[in-house]
């Protein structure tokens, strides 16, 4: 948490922000930059650094992550509380610890942006 405050002061100063805090001043591109390395440091292990999974974890561009299947709520709630395997046969998903909710909705804009920009595989 720390260092993404830090982060996104940096973000916001180099923007020349004003008063307003960090996180109102971030733009679009630095909510996604932050999420990106939030995702890299939390959820690419099990998700895949490109969101198509790995032996851990589902790919976040299955059809079933589409935003009206699993609406953005489902991301904070999978990193605080963890998931009961139910669509695959991975295993369970852990809780995330150390995330704080900022990373999480940064994490959400970028899964939902590279979902945009890739399309969803069937
Ligand atoms: C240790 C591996 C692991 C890590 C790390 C991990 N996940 Fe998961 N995640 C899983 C597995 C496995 C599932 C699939 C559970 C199922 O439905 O069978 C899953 C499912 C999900 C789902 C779907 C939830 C639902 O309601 O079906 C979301 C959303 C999700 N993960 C988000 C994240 C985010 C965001 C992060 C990083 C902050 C993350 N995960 C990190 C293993 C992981």
């Amino acid at each position: 948490m720390k260092r993404l405050v830090i982060l996104l002061a940096i973000v916001a100063s180099a923007c020349g922000g004003t008063e307003t805090s960090p996180i109102v001043s971030l733009g679009v591109e630095d909510l996604l930059v932050a999420g990106e390395e939030s995702y890299v440091r939390f959820c690419a292990a099990c998700h895949g650094p490109d969101l198509r999974g790995t032996t851990l974890g589902p790919s976040f561009l299955s059809i079933i992550y589409e935003p009206n299947h699993h609406a953005d709520f489902a991301f904070a709630s999978a990193a605080k509380n963890g998931v009961p395997a139910h669509h695959w046969t991975f295993g369970d998903m852990p809780a995330i610890p150390g995330i704080s909710d900022d990373e999480i909705a940064a994490v959400t804009a970028y899964v939902r942006s590279v979902q945009e920009a890739e399309g969803f595989d069937e």
